[in-house]
């Protein structure tokens, strides 16, 4: 019997991935830039059994769903010995599938807790690797704080390194949960479905690699203002590509453009805020954490308490347990 149990959290992007130039490796199609939240992450123990003859997994408590339990089936035959079986337990500290990035904190837990319960120490960069063959995000989420992607070109290229993993300059970011739902269209769908067919992709990398650049500037220069205002110029942009794609989609729904006005207008009253959104109608706000309380007692009475989370730069994978 082999176990290990591990722990990742979330993160949002600042400069987006929308795009893979390889499905099957998932390289994607430019590099990304996020930051890892303490408040959301997932648990997950892996234990391999020679005697087992299928994989039983697990997701808060309740047998997978036949096509998440084959994606997980699937990321483990890319580091399991041949022919055993293991048993998943994963739990979610998370709302699954709603664009808070459940899929990033759930296979970087799952990399990290396969390849340590079979005695393997990968590095983290190593980590980086295997963890995007489970989704693109999941690549930077073994790091905390603010992290890079590298896009890359083969399997050994693309994976993420941290910029600043300690981040003590004030950025936080509070989500505002709309919609806690499944979203209707997936990532992995929802992205090769802009790369096939929205004109403005070719311009998207372009504004990619500027705003990597400018991102790590406004980071290195710790001047949250204009984090948040490239971050929402980003994200908006992405979302674009959404809507000239042929059929056109989002994922934004009314409540979604409600809070983008709400903090909109904020800013505009002299209150340092923004926003990203990412495959799914929650919307996170981006701000200074001197802020925090002046955007809570604003966004209270719209959305109510209990659906405003606030959420701080957060760490890497870690180790909980160890039993071999
Ligand atoms: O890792 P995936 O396949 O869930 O894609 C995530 C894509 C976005 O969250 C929208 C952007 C990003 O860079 O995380």
């Amino acid at each position: 019997m082999m176990k290990a149990t591990a722990r990742a959290h979330t993160n949002i992007a600042l400069v987006k991935y929308w795009g893979k130039k390889d499905p099957t490796l998932m390289l994607p199609q430019t590099d990304s830039l996020s930051l890892t939240l303490d408040r959301f992450y997932t648990t997950t123990s892996v234990e391999f059994d020679p005697t087992s003859a299928a994989d039983q997994i697990q997701i808060d408590q309740a047998p997978a769903a036949p096509n998440v339990a084959q994606r997980v089936s699937q990321f483990l035959d890319l580091v399991r010995p041949q022919g055993c079986f293991a048993r998943v337990a994963s739990v979610n500290n998370v709302p699954m599938a709603a664009g808070l990035a459940s899929s990033a904190s759930a296979f970087a837990a799952l990399a990290a807790a396969a390849s340590w319960a079979q005695g393997l120490h990968p590095s983290r960069t190593e980590l980086s690797r295997l963890a995007r063959r489970g989704s693109g995000s999941a690549t930077r989420s073994i790091f905390g704080g603010l992290v890079e992607w590298h896009a890359g070109h083969d399997d050994q290229s693309s994976f993420a390194e941290p910029i600043q993993e300690h981040v003590d300059f004030g950025l936080e970011m509070l989500a505002i949960l709309l919609d806690t739902r499944q979203k209707k269209i997936g990532s992995r769908r929802g992205m090769q479905h802009v790369v096939a067919t929205s004109p403005y992709y070719p311009t998207w990398r372009e504004v990619v690699a500027h705003d990597m650049a400018a991102m790590k500037l406004a980071i290195a220069a710790q001047d949250i203002d204009q984090i948040g205002h490239l971050a929402q110029t980003n994200a908006l942009r992405m979302h674009a590509l959404n809507l000239a794609a042929d059929p056109g989609f989002t994922y934004f729904n009314a409540a979604t453009l409600k809070a983008m006005e709400t903090i909109d207008h904020l800013r505009e009253t002299g209150v340092s805020c923004y926003y990203t959104m990412d495959a799914g109608p929650n919307v996170k706000v981006i701000y200074d954490r001197r802020d925090r309380e002046t955007i809570l007692t604003a966004l209270t009475p719209q959305f109510g308490a209990d659906h405003l989370v606030v959420a701080k730069p957060g760490p890497g994978v870690e180790k909980l347990t160890d039993e071999r």
